[in-house]
């Protein structure tokens, strides 16, 4: 029988999950989980709140138990993700300045290095610019060290573990005509141009009504590929149901492998159950785990 990474893997890409610890001892969950991805994010689990809760302070144990289940079934990881303005813990939400800017890369040294020749891709920096017409980067106590907050991540994060792909990862920058996609662009092309290490850019793909998938969202995958970075969809869920859904998700699936540089597609969950969306039914198995016509519109694409 067919799963989504045999078919991934016939063209060399991946498909992955992200996985909550919690649920890796829900034996439907992981069965979905062994058979049909062979990749995996944790989406909560190794974020900085979770992983330095106190200055200075690790806790691996909930990371762990996702990346040595991902090893021990052969899956690659991608580890989510290194700076962040979000749920930062509060010792880190009270900093700012240098003091700061050390937390952070010393939090990156600290993690990559812990997980080096483990993860296949980093989401390094995520979430960095800013939403609507201004192209601008997101004001966040990061931002507020400077502007170079982001290279120097990626260059810490590059000296930890140097075999990991290094991405930018970020929302709302699948449209082609929008500023946020545009500025995202920019900063990459001068980060190829100055020599700054970055591998890909990571496109969450959250989609629904309100942020339909676009019609230009190959130009905009190939545009970014055409820089010299690898692309992933790196938190792909849809909102809706049925062929309409399915649809969109044959869409998605079609721009990345039109690509060559689109290595991989991960879906933000399992079961629509699973989703961190509080309605709907945005995934490709419903709660019972059962397959969905989405599920199928994929599966057609690969
Ligand atoms: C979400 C998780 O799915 C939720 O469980 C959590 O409460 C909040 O974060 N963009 C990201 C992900 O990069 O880390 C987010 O994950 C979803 C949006």
């Amino acid at each position: 029988q067919d799963t989504l990474a045999a078919a991934a893997e016939r063209t060399g890409r991946y498909f992955g999950a992200a996985v909550a610890a919690h649920k890796l001892s829900d034996s439907t969950y992981v069965g979905i989980l062994n058979r049909e991805f062979n990749s995996v994010t944790a989406e909560n689990e190794m974020k900085i709140d979770a992983l330095e809760p106190q200055q200075g302070q690790f806790t691996y144990g909930n990371a762990d138990r996702i990346v040595n289940h991902a090893i021990q079934q052969g899956k690659d990881v991608r580890g989510h993700t290194l700076a962040w303005h979000s749920q930062q813990p509060q010792w880190m939400q009270n900093m700012s300045g240098s003091a700061l800017r050390q937390a952070m890369l010393h939090h990156v040294t600290q993690v990559a290095s812990y997980y080096r020749g483990k993860i296949h891709s980093w989401d390094v920096v995520n979430e960095a610019f800013a939403d609507g017409n201004s192209g601008a980067r997101r004001d966040s106590n990061l931002q507020r060290t400077g502007d170079d907050w982001i290279e120097a991540a990626f260059r810490a994060a590059r000296a930890a573990d140097p075999n990991a792909k290094l991405c930018y990862n970020d929302y709302n920058t699948d449209n082609w005509q929008h500023a946020k996609t545009q500025a995202v662009y920019r900063m990459v092309q001068d980060f190829k141009s100055r020599g700054v290490p970055i591998d890909c850019v990571g496109f969450q793909a959250h989609f629904n009504s309100g942020n339909p998938v676009p019609n230009n969202y190959h130009t905009t995958l190939q545009n970014f590929a055409d820089l010299g970075v690898d692309v992933q969809i790196t938190e792909l869920d849809i909102e809706g149901s049925g062929n309409s859904q399915a649809e969109q998700y044959r869409g998605v699936t079609q721009a990345c492998l039109a690509v060559t540089r689109c290595t991989g597609i991960t879906v933000w969950g399992i079961r629509d159950s699973d989703s961190w969306r509080a309605s709907g039914t945005p995934l490709l198995f419903d709660d019972n785990g059962g397959k969905k016509a989405a599920y199928y519109g994929v599966m057609e694409a690969l």
